[in-house]
């Protein structure tokens, strides 16, 4: 039994850094050399010591449209002054619906219909407990089965973390949901290295679905999830053909396909979401990050009319007809951020500068294709990934190095095992993507 020791707060300074057991991070090594940020404005943060260094993540892929947005702020405060918080279960207020309203119309087809949740990963598990809600509606309450992919992230909910297919975040935690089967990742250095937008090829990747179909029957599978464009496994745009030819599988055997658009949802491709991108249509889309520029928490999922009717006007009984959902479901300042980030999509067109930013964006980091140490690179919209050679012995070494000296040059970057993944906010400039690119040609040629 673990000793419960006296409370130790009098050992304490007020900025001691132990306590907090930061996520994602490797502790140790963050705490022994911290970068503190201490300040946010447009396309920069403003280190501790006053230096402005570009955000070249967007902060996690999520600060579209840059950060201290005034219009954003001043909705959040105005919104705290009127009503701070109401939890929408029997009660209802304003903002939320309103949200609601505007995702779905910008959603395409009849994504009609907006479940609120605080993140990406509630967003993926809720997605989930939908696709079974759907499928039990309507006497088919035996699909249970999900598919997933891997190299994918679905965020770190138990359900997100069994579709998802990045082994190191999966280790620690045993079987997981059990029931699922995960089609192989797109990524294909033979082929595809250096690939400008969407790959040639693996279009045919997407028929093992046909195999794990043909192992469980279809009567067992609820639905498959797939991002769109793979986000944390590195940048993996898909093969020319491949969301399509998923599409058509899944109707065939009436799985349900969600697509998980936590990255690429609010401009990232030029677009409000992926789907229309790449004029395929999920049965749910599940959003969260940009949705409110990351000002406050907030995710959703945006669900077809038909499941929503299946499961809600199907009921039978007073309800509810969906036992789930989070005491933040819609969350008042949430939703008032999310309305006034839509307003500032809206009234700035950031998905046509997303088009143009992303031909930016591809035409210059191409250019680093002659460098010995770069392995490939990936881009796709206002997305990229430059991919290093690892040092022998040193596994994601050249990265670590590389990122600290970009942000000696000014370029705050988010380095995986020995890649780069480019995600800025929507409103960086040719000058910013120029840094960047000089900066990694330059780090690339000092180290090792
Ligand atoms: C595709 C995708 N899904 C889900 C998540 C999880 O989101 P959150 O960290 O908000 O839970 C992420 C986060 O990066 C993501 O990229």
């Amino acid at each position: 039994m673990l000793k419960i020791p006296e409370p130790r707060a009098d050992q304490r300074s007020r900025n001691d850094m132990d306590a907090f057991w930061m996520p994602f991070t490797a502790n140790r090594a963050f705490k022994a050399d911290p970068l503190m940020i201490a300040g946010a404005k447009g396309n920069h943060y403003i280190l501790e010591n006053g230096r402005r260094v570009l955000d070249v993540s967007a902060a996690l892929w999520c600060v579209n449209a840059g950060h201290g947005r005034t219009e954003i702020v001043e909705a959040i405060q105005a919104q705290a002054a009127t009503l701070d918080f109401v939890a929408n279960f029997n009660n209802g207020a304003t903002p939320a619906f309103e949200l609601a309203t505007r995702l779905s119309l910008l959603a395409p087809g009849d994504l009609n219909r907006v479940f609120f949740t605080n993140s990406g990963s509630e967003s993926v598990d809720s997605a989930m407990k939908i696709a079974m809600a759907f499928h039990a509606a309507r006497g088919e309450g035996q699909r249970q089965r999900f598919v997933g992919r891997q190299m994918a992230y679905h965020g770190v909910g138990f359900g997100g973390l069994s579709v998802a297919g990045l082994g190191p975040n999966r280790k620690t935690f045993g079987t997981l949901l059990p029931g699922v089967a995960h089609l192989p990742h797109t990524l294909d250095h033979g082929r595809n290295a250096f690939s400008k937008g969407q790959p040639e090829y693996g279009v045919e990747l997407a028929d093992a679905l046909e195999g794990i179909v043909a192992m469980n029957d279809a009567s067992t599978i609820a639905a498959v999830i797939v991002e769109p464009v793979g986000g944390a496994g590195g940048v993996l745009p898909p093969p020319k053909g491949y969301l399509e030819r998923l599409r058509q599988i899944c109707d065939k055997h009436g799985l349900l396909l969600i697509f998980d658009e936590v990255i690429t949802g609010f401009g990232r491709l030029g677009t409000t979401f992926a789907a229309e991108y790449f004029n395929v249509l999920p049965d749910m889309i599940t959003c969260a990050k940009g949705l409110t520029n990351a000002a406050v928490p907030m995710g959703a999922v945006i669900v077809r009319d038909g499941i929503f009717d299946a499961i809600v006007e199907g009921s039978v009984g007073p309800g509810p007809e969906f036992s789930h959902g989070y005491t933040y479901s819609g969350h008042p300042l949430a939703a008032a951020a999310g309305i006034a980030t839509l307003n500032v999509h809206r009234d700035e067109d950031l998905n046509g500068k997303a088009r143009v930013l992303g031909a930016e964006i591809e035409a210059q980091f191409h250019t680093l294709a002659d460098h010995p140490k770069v392995k490939d690179i990936r881009n796709l919209g206002v997305l990229a990934a430059v991919q290093f050679h690892s040092r022998e012995g040193a596994p994601g070494a050249r990265s670590r190095e590389l990122r600290l000296r970009c942000l000696e040059g000014g370029a705050l970057l988010r380095a995986g095992v020995d890649n780069v993944l480019i995600s800025p906010p929507l409103t960086f400039t040719a000058e910013d993507v120029n840094l960047v690119v000089t900066q990694i040609r330059k780090a690339l040629d000092a180290i090792e």
